[in-house]
């Protein structure tokens, strides 16, 4: 039995893990949730698993999850991710399910490091922003770190018993999001319901604007360098539209392995939970025929320029990747309230890394306060 601590239950990623612990009550209990902005779910989700801890967005929500459940520990706030992380420190038959969207994933990540505790990582943006730290912290602490992410998910399943130095590249799939079929030209006037249109994933909000953009892919190149400890120019992408072959790696011998699936976040999600065994799933069987109809296209990088960022940042290094990250954040953010046009996502991104004096090998703290000057500088110019 193992107990799990989850970051971000109320979310899309979240919700897939709840269904997995739902279907094998015998195998998981969950200790521990958060949610942020959708408070009536996260009642609905304590009522139906009677959690330990519940942490909210603030304190006013706490108030009121408080009277609902006076028995249940309630905390808020970015303290109360950390108290979640590393709740019941000793519980060593534990995973931390990160499944938070954005940066504040890396504080709480962190810390359950700090207490050796395994983790299971969706939060792509941890590594973005802060994987320096992360390497530096697996020099000095026990812990398992198994990807979620599909793409990342189906790397670790396809090198699981190879040699890194056997590798000759990592290969990830990009769907090419919801407007892979427009010029640049026809992307000045999209709108935001169609940004959100993925065709082959049901994800949250900001990945599937990033999906878009193709910052997710450059997100994934980053996190792909720091999981498996390879560098960047062995990190390809490559446009495949059907979404079944998740990733591909490329060995010396001439070798390559594929991983192909029905796209659903069900999969890897149980996959990394249940490691080393696999448990059945509701996926339905994937019948060999459809590969007769699968596509590979090269990437380009004219099309999509925010994949070119991420890999600059990466390899300019430093603060520059948590300025990616924070301009970012706040772009798709201000995109999906209607303030800014889509392509004005890459601008201000853009700008943002054009501004900024590196810091090598910035703090936790550090950070934090580049990430919230960073959108407080863009916010104010589009309020
Ligand atoms: N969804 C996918 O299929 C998928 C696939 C691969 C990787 N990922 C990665 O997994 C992560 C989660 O993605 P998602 O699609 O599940 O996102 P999502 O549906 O937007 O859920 C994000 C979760 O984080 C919470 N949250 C948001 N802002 C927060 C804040 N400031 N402080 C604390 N909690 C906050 C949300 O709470 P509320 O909803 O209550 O506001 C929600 O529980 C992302 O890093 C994403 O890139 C997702």
């Amino acid at each position: 039995m193992k107990n799990i601590y989850l970051l971000g239950a109320t979310g899309s990623i979240g919700e897939q893990t709840l269904d997995i612990i739902e279907k094998q009550r015998d195998d998981f209990k969950l200790i521990g949730i958060s949610g942020y902005s959708n408070f009536d779910k996260l009642v609905e989700i304590t009522r139906k698993f009677l959690p330990e801890i519940v942490v909210v967005k603030d304190k006013f929500d706490k108030e009121k999850l408080v009277k609902l459940f006076p028995t249940i520990k309630v905390e808020f706030g970015r303290q109360g991710l950390k108290t979640l992380a590393t709740y019941h420190k000793e519980d060593q038959d534990a995973y931390l399910i990160n499944a938070l969207v954005g940066m504040v994933g890396l504080e709480p990540t962190i810390e359950a490091i700090k207490i050796e505790r395994d983790i299971l990582l969706a939060n792509k943006e941890t590594l973005v922003v802060g994987g320096h730290l992360v390497s530096l912290l697996k020099k000095q602490y026990q812990f398992k770190l198994y990807p979620i992410d599909s793409e990342h998910n189906a790397l670790w399943q396809l090198m699981n018993h190879e040699n890194t130095k056997d590798i000759k590249r990592l290969i990830i799939t990009a769907s090419g999001g919801s407007f892979r079929g427009l010029s640049r030209d026809e992307l000045k006037n999209v709108s935001v319901s169609d940004a959100l249109k993925h065709p082959n994933w049901s994800m949250g909000n900001k990945i599937t604007i990033d999906s878009a953009t193709m910052m997710n892919k450059g997100f994934e190149v980053i996190e792909a360098c720091y999981l498996f400890d390879l560098d960047i120019d062995k990190v390809d992408t490559v446009i495949h539209k059907e979404s079944m072959v998740h990733s591909l790696v490329e060995f010396n011998d001439g070798s390559i392995l594929a991983h192909v699936s029905h796209p659903d976040m069900h999969l890897p999600i149980s996959y990394a939970m249940n490691y080393p065994n696999r448990k059945v799933t509701h996926i339905k069987p994937f019948d060999l025929m459809l590969l007769n109809n699968v596509s590979f296209q090269t990437m380009d990088l004219e099309r999509y320029p925010c994949l070119n960022f991420a890999i600059n940042a990466f390899k300019i290094g430093g603060s520059m990747r948590t300025v990616l990250n924070a301009a970012n954040e706040a772009a798709v953010d201000l995109f999906l309230s209607g303030k800014i046009k889509f392509l004005d996502i890459e601008t201000i991104i853009e700008e943002a890394m054009r501004k900024h004096q590196v810091i090598d090998f910035p703090s936790l703290e550090e950070i934090y306060e580049l990430d919230s000057t960073i959108k407080e500088e863009i916010y104010k110019k589009f309020r």
